[in-house]
């Protein structure tokens, strides 16, 4: 990994305008397969390894969370042997992933359900969970079988049951129901692959995150495009609804 101290001084002068949590879409794992004569399985494995990399790049720039969208709700609608391939990769890889985390102090979180997933990724996930809970050098969290949909019903529902008031509900508490509880929200979602939308991510905790899309597909997403990603999120002016001195 580089030097912490000396990319940050470099490239980074203002501290304060880093973002501290940045949420990604992942997309064009499919395209850039295609593009290079791959089935599509190949793209997601270069997606995986992609993750990693920019994981090992945002932990070096000091972003203390970082949240990925692997798989969504509505990602069940894909053909049976490309999502059973995308959880074989996850299966493959999520060991040595653990043992990246562990060293480096990595907490890692799960977004979503794990109802529905292959019963020994979802014991992976619970073991990766479980064994990283104290680390306190960054957090990674998975968005998978994860939807904002979902997830605010699934809030909504817990609420319920546990027998709260209407006149109890805000914000503040409505939030420590959501899979993000106690976490920030996003600051800056990254979505590669060049759509514009969000396709059900992180929906309540991207009130007022800044959105950057580029057309790069994700495995092709280096060091560079994260350091674009950074520049523009530098140049925004986020007033959350407010007025500044200069406006
Ligand atoms: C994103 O890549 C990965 C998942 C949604 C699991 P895609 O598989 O959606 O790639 P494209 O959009 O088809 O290129
Ligand atoms: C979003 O990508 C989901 C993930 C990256 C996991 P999709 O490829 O599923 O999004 P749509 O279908 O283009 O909206
Ligand atoms: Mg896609």
């Amino acid at each position: 990994m580089a030097d912490i101290d000396i990319v940050t001084a470099m490239s980074y002068p203002n501290i304060d305008s880093l973002p501290q949590h940045v949420a990604i879409i992942m997309d064009g794992n499919g395209r850039w397969a295609r593009q290079h004569g791959l089935p599509r399985l190949a793209g997601h494995w270069e997606g995986a390894t992609n993750a990693h990399r920019v994981v090992e790049i945002l932990f070096d720039r000091r972003v203390k969370y970082v949240t990925l969208y692997v798989f969504s709700t509505e990602n069940w609608d894909r053909p049976k042997e490309e999502v059973e391939g995308i959880f074989q990769i996850l299966m493959d890889r999520i060991d040595e992933e653990v043992e990246f985390a562990q060293r480096t102090k990595i907490r890692i979180c799960h977004l979503g359900k794990l109802d529905g997933l292959p019963p020994e990724l979802r014991n992976k996930i619970n073991h990766a969970v479980e064994l990283t809970k104290s680390n306190k050098a960054m957090t990674v969290s998975l968005a998978l079988n994860y939807g904002g949909r979902d997830e605010i019903v699934g809030a909504v529902q817990h609420l319920l049951r546990d027998g709260i008031s209407a006149g109890n509900v805000d914000e503040a508490l409505f939030r420590r129901y959501l899979s993000t509880a106690g976490m920030p929200d996003p600051d800056l979602i990254i979505r590669t692959g060049g759509e514009m939308r969000l396709s059900n991510f992180l929906l309540w905790q991207a009130a007022y995150a800044e959105f950057y899309s580029t057309p790069v597909l994700w495995p092709d997403f280096n060091c560079d495009e994260v350091d674009k990603a950074f520049i523009a999120y530098r140049e925004r002016r986020r007033r959350f609804g407010s007025v500044t001195p200069s406006d």
